[in-house]
C-alpha cells in the first residue's frame, strides 16, 4: 500500500437522471469527483443501448471534468476518434471487440485523447500484454458490462493485483481504472489493490444525494486516513 496513492472518483452518468443531467453533473463536481464516466452501449456488444455522440457534445459544454468514454460497442475503431473529437478526454475500447486494437489505441492518442483498453471479467490479462505499451489506462471490468447496479465479482481483486504487478514489472505508467459494483463497502480494498480511477454508478446516483455519495466514497477510500 502506498500512502501517497492518488485516486479519482469517476461517477457513471448511466445511473443519473438524464432529464436533469446538468444538475447531476454539478452535484458530483461539488462532491469532489474529477472524472465523468460516460457509458456507451450499442445493443450488440452488450444487451443494452445508452447514449452516444450528441449527448457527449452537450455534456462537454456543461462541464470541465475529465470525460471518460467507455465504448461497449462492436467495431469501436469506427467511432473511437469521433468520441475524442466530440470532447472525450479518455476513450476506452474493449479488447474483446477490436481485432486491430493497437491501431485504434494509436488513433485515439493521435487525436489527442488518452487511450484505454477495457477488459471483461472472463478475459485473461494475457490478452493485454502486447497492446499495453500503447495504452494510457486499462479499464478492468468487475461486472459483465451492460447494466448499472450489478454485484462486484469478487475475483476482480486478485485480477486487479495481478494487473498492477504486470504494469509495474514492465516499468509502465499505465493507469488502472475499475468499473462495476463499487461502493463505500469495497472501495478501500480496491484502492489498496492498485486501482487509481474508481467508477461508481448506483453508489453515487442511487440514493438521490450524489454530492454526499461522492464524499462518502472518497472518505471510505482514503487509505492514508
Ligand atoms: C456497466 C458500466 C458501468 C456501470 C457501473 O456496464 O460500464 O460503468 O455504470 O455502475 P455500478 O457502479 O452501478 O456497477
Ligand atoms: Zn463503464
Amino acid at each position: 500500500m502506498n500512502s501517497q496513492q492518488i485516486f479519482e472518483i469517476a461517477p457513471s452518468i448511466l445511473s443519473a437522471d438524464f432529464a436533469r443531467l446538468g444538475e447531476e453533473i454539478r452535484a458530483i463536481e461539488a462532491g469532489g469527483a474529477t472524472v465523468l464516466h460516460f457509458d456507451v452501449m450499442d445493443g450488440h456488444f452488450v444487451p443494452n443501448i445508452t447514449i452516444g455522440l450528441p449527448v457527449l457534445e452537450s455534456v462537454r459544454k456543461a462541464t470541465d471534468l475529465t470525460i471518460d468514454a467507455h465504448l461497449m460497442i462492436e467495431e469501436p475503431s469506427r467511432y473511437a476518434v469521433k468520441f475524442v473529437e466530440a470532447g472525450a478526454n479518455m476513450v476506452s475500447v474493449h479488447v474483446e471487440a477490436d481485432v486491430h486494437l493497437q491501431r485504434t489505441l494509436t488513433a485515439i492518442r493521435e487525436a489527442g485523447g488518452q487511450a484505454g483498453i477495457a477488459i471483461n471479467p472472463a478475459t485473461p490479462l494475457t490478452a493485454l500484454e502486447e497492446a499495453l505499451p500503447f495504452a494510457d489506462f486499462i479499464l478492468l471490468m468487475s461486472v459483465n458490462p451492460g447494466f448499472g447496479g450489478q454485484k462486484f465479482i469478487h475475483t476482480s481483486i486478485d485480477k486487479l493485483r495481478r494487473l498492477r504487478r504486470m504494469i509495474d514489472e514492465r516499468g509502465l505508467q499505465t493507469r488502472i481504472e475499475i468499473d462495476g459494483g463499487i461502493d463505500a463497502g469495497n472501495i478501500r480494498k480496491i484502492v489498496e489493490s492498485g486501482a487509481e480511477i474508481i467508477v461508481a454508478g448506483s453508489a453515487v446516483f442511487g440514493k438521490g444525494k450524489p454530492t454526499e455519495a461522492v464524499k462518502e466514497l472518497i472518505d471510505a477510500a482514503a487509505v492514508w486516513a
